[in-house]
């Protein structure tokens, strides 16, 4: 368990102007892809999260030679000297994303040794419909407890993969291995969210020859090599959707001049359903919200891209629960994402779950509590939920917002919030607490 700590008191009018840093989304399975070329690439707009790290970690126990410069956001990989094609368990049981190393190896080696990512809190998490496509396109996959070896014979054949699911990760693993194949393969089903859309466009920079079809199906026809490239990475819309909502249930404005609004519609679309005034800058490139004082709940459900993401599900839940009226929020991408409810019950929050939907009725005024995060994005939820609650919310479960966003914490104080990172010791010491109140005090004036 984690030392650390996050302190939240009532935050109103989170208010400003903030930049945005590119998706740990689309950051990770691009770093993945890099395995296909050899040779330095250049990426930019890499934010310092702890997943990054972990991905840095994997790419150099492959044999890569990795430098970021955290500060810039400048993340060099030079491949040219990765000879290994075996991951090791702790990198694999530390971060599901390292599943997306399978299919670049594949491709470049005709073989990978992963170990099975492993469920999470929000859902088993299979990898099946990575391996069965793998089998189909000409790999023998073995599986010995956990170990996962993946081996191609020959080559891998020009294939027609149907998807039973719009896989993001699987989509992504079939789009890199098959890269060098002979001929068509077909992705039936794909997935296309934006840092789908971004890894694509890497993969063509590369030299990759990708066309993305109507009805969502991707064609891939092989080349022969790869080259490095440099890539300014997609700005994160699950970033922006953090900020616009620490602003909207805390009655401020906010102006976020480079996000992705055009990967945002129907988050946008149920912010103004709400009666928040969203402008979007031209191009789709920028957002403004002024929050509306009497918020109305908006029902939701998550889906595939475009639909409504599930990544801001339990954070646009947060603001269900002080809005006026009923909300139902329904979870269909993930069987067992609704664990924050218990959460913010203990907040005072009014949320009925019915398998996989939560009938939220909003309340007057939630409470502090101390709180658990269960996955990077109920982390973020339980901070904006403590940002209207009377008293203090401490939550556990730090590790889940330092996976997952880059200094998040900095950016909500640049908007006035009241929101800390503690070590317990210092948590422990309980006038410490009042001292935080002074200073934040200071902060704010
Ligand atoms: C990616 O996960 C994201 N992670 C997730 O973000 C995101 O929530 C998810 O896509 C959906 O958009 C990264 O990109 C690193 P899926 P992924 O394969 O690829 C089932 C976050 O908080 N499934 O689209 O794992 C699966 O169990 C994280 O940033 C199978 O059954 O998602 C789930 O129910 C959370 N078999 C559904 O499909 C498989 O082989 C969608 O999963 C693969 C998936």
């Amino acid at each position: 368990m984690s030392n650390e700590y996050i302190l939240v008191e009532k935050s109103l009018s989170l208010s400003g102007e903030v930049k945005l840093v590119g998706a740990k989304n689309a950051v990770l399975v691009i770093m993945a892809s890099l395995i296909l070329t050899d040779g330095k690439s250049l990426l930019s707009n890499v934010p310092n999260s702890q997943d990054v790290r972990s991905m840095i970690e994997l790419l150099e126990i492959l044999g890569a030679k990795v430098l970021f410069d955290s500060k810039n956001n400048t993340l060099e990989v030079d491949t040219s000297r990765i000879d290994s094609f075996k991951v090791p368990y702790e990198i694999m049981k530390k971060m599901r994303a390292s599943v997306l190393v399978m299919g670049p190896l594949l491709a470049k080696f005709g073989c990978a040794q992963i170990a099975l990512p492993g469920g999470c809190v929000i859902g088993s998490r299979p990898i099946d419909y990575h391996l069965n496509n793998f089998k189909k396109m000409g790999a023998d996959i073995e599986a010995v407890g956990d170990s996962i070896s993946a081996r191609v014979k020959n080559r891998f054949k020009p294939t027609k993969l149907v998807l039973e699911y719009p896989s993001v990760g699987a989509t992504e693993n079939i789009l890199m291995a098959s890269v060098f194949t002979k001929g068509i393969t077909r992705i039936v089903n794909a997935a296309l969210e934006p840092e789908v859309l971004d890894l694509i466009s890497v993969l063509k920079k590369m030299g990759a020859n990708i066309n993305i079809l109507p009805a969502s199906s991707i064609e891939i026809e092989g080349v022969s090599t790869l080259k490095p490239i440099e890539h300014k990475v997609i700005n994160d819309r699950l970033e922006a959707g953090a900020l616009l909502l620490a602003s909207a249930i805390t009655g401020g404005q906010i102006y976020l001049p480079d996000a992705p609004a055009w990967a945002m519609d129907l988050f946008l679309f149920k912010l103004e359903q709400m009666g928040h005034y969203i402008e979007v800058g031209s191009d789709e490139v920028g957002v403004t919200l002024k929050a509306t004082n009497s918020p109305k709940a908006v029902s939701f459900k998550t889906g595939p891209y475009p639909g409504f993401p599930t990544d801001l599900q339990s954070p646009m839940m947060a603001a269900q629960c002080i809005a006026e009226g009923k909300s139902i929020v329904e979870e269909t991408v993930f069987e067992n994402r609704l664990l924050h409810v218990r959460e913010l019950q203990k907040m005072g929050a009014q949320i009925q779950v019915e398998h996989n939907r939560a009938i939220v009725t909003g309340v007057d005024q939630l409470y502090g509590a101390s709180v658990i995060a269960t996955d990077i994005r109920a982390s973020c939820c339980l901070v904006l939920a403590g940002f209207v609650a009377e008293g203090k919310t401490i939550m556990s479960g730090v590790n889940h917002f330092k996976r997952g966003y880059d200094s998040l914490d900095k950016k909500f104080i640049g908007l006035g919030a009241c929101i800390k990172l503690m070590k317990i010791d210092e948590f422990l010491d309980f006038n410490k607490i009042d001292q935080f109140e002074e200073n934040f005090e200071e902060i704010k004036n």
